[in-house]
């Protein structure tokens, strides 16, 4: 097995995750940064992020790292970290054709002693039930004694700039006591804030799918008390404010749950526990209300609308905000086409304006055309769906604006002055 003098690492997708970790990885160590887009591996060579996770400076303080789009090319490595995605179908059942593929490339340069390690997020036993047996027949090695495996789950927060890899503690497992050490040895070379190290990759898996899992949950219930407190006719923010002032209320707030991780990884956990037979109610009861969070919202605002008169269909709606979460680009399984659809299937005129994302991105994943320009007394009702900080710069007066005078607001995020908008969550 590898020792740390010798470890050369290899990086399997280089996305939110895997960049960072490549980057990291790569100020001590011979790394190779590996992925199927070409035009990523392009733009990371000419030092762009799409992501914008790093900037310039921080690639190019990688010094050791290599980006390619040959798997060959990672032939000479010893350690290989997969970091490809794990989303769901459309039916919300796990995709693990990303994991699979990135196995069997990863098989075709495995050689004895190697270690992989997984960090995408997964349910507890898919890397050992779902990778191992595809290294196994791709490399020709058995298992924990031609090669070892590890899980370490990824904390990365898309966006966050003061959560990096290196001051957020990680957790680490290796298929063998041996494995594990090793591991946990490699990662406390970039990872100054520590490890936690479990017993098991399954321990490991489980701990990862849980962290969102309970984010789900606890958002799930703020979003069922929003839409009670509206039926009360009482401001949630102001509830949730007034309760937070207790030392163990937990501060999560309401809104769409969008993203890769959270609306994602608990369809995980409910695959699996619907495979052995147990039914988990209270998660898929989240899921539930978060994912009918989009129609809520489209339904309150078209209220609003007709309460004023205003005809629905054929009416001019401002959306702002497409991106899953404020600040940050990054579009992937975002709930705010709920509502762009829901404002679609009544005939409205949908106008999409998110300074972060690329329209040729919008246009790629949703077939949605951003505009570029905002125009002042056009809107007949403006969904203010995302966080960014371009909005809250503009301010109550800034974004009224832009609508006619009878223009209804609705504040997702509730980044307004309550008095200053016409309907929040
Ligand atoms: N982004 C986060 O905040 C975060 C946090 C923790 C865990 N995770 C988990 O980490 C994993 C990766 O997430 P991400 O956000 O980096 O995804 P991403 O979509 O940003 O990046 C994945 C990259 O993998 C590449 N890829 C896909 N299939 C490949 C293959 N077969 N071989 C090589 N490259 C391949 C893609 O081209 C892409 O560049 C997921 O399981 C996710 O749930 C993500």
């Amino acid at each position: 097995m590898f020792d740390l003098q010798s470890a050369r690492i290899g990086i399997i997708g280089l996305g939110y995750v895997g960049l960072p970790l490549a980057a990291e990885f790569g100020k001590k160590y011979p790394t190779y940064g590996f992925d199927i887009n070409a035009r990523r591996i392009s733009e990371l060579r000419e030092g762009h992020d799409y992501t914008l996770e790093l900037d310039r400076a921080e690639l190019s303080a990688a010094r050791q790292l290599h980006f390619t789009g040959n798997i060959e090319a990672l032939s000479e490595c010893n350690v290989y970290i997969v970091t490809v995605p794990t989303p769901v179908d459309r039916g919300n059942r796990p995709d693990l054709g990303p994991l699979q593929a990135a196995s069997h490339s990863v098989g075709r340069v495995l050689c004895a002693g190697d270690v992989v390690i997984y960090e995408s997020t997964v349910y507890p036993g898919a890397t050992e039930e779902i990778c191992v047996p595809i290294l196994e027949s791709t490399s020709g090695l058995r298992f924990n004694d031609g090669f070892f495996v590890g899980y370490s789950p990824e904390r990365v927060n898309p966006g966050d700039k003061e959560h990096r890899i290196p001051n957020t503690l990680k957790v680490t497992s290796g298929s063998t006591p041996e494995a594990a050490r090793h591991i946990d040895a490699l990662y406390r070379q970039i990872v100054t804030a520590g490890t936690h190290p479990v017993s098991s990759l399954r321990v490991a898996e489980a701990a990862k799918v849980i962290e969102n899992t309970q984010r789900d949950v606890n958002i799930a219930l703020v979003n069922e008390l929003a839409m009670l407190f509206h039926r009360l006719g009482i401001d949630t923010l102001e509830v949730l404010q007034a309760a937070g002032t207790k030392w163990n209320f937990l501060p999560f707030r309401p809104g769409l749950v969008g993203g890769h991780c959270i609306g994602v990884d608990p369809y995980y956990l409910t695959h699996k526990a619907q495979e052995i037979g147990y039914h988990p109610d209270m998660i898929l009861a989240g899921r539930r209300i978060n994912d009918n969070m989009g129609a809520h919202i489209a339904e309150r605002t078209l209220k609003l609308m007709t309460q004023r008169r205003i005809h629905v269909v054929g009416s001019r709606v401002l959306v702002l905000g497409l991106a899953f979460k404020e600040n940050c680009p990054d579009l992937r399984n975002t709930r705010v086409v709920d509502v762009i659809r829901e404002f679609t299937a009544y005939h409205a005129n949908v106008d999409v304006y998110d300074p972060w994302v690329e329209s040729a991105h919008a246009e790629e994943e949703y077939g949605i055309r951003l505009i570029d320009t905002l125009e002042t007394g056009t809107y007949d009702a403006i969904i203010l769906a995302v966080g960014h900080r371009q909005f809250r710069e503009l301010g109550s007066n800034g974004i009224r604006a832009l609508g006619k005078p009878e223009c209804v607001l609705f504040d997702v995020k509730s980044l307004l002055p309550a008095d200053a908008v016409d309907g929040r969550l």
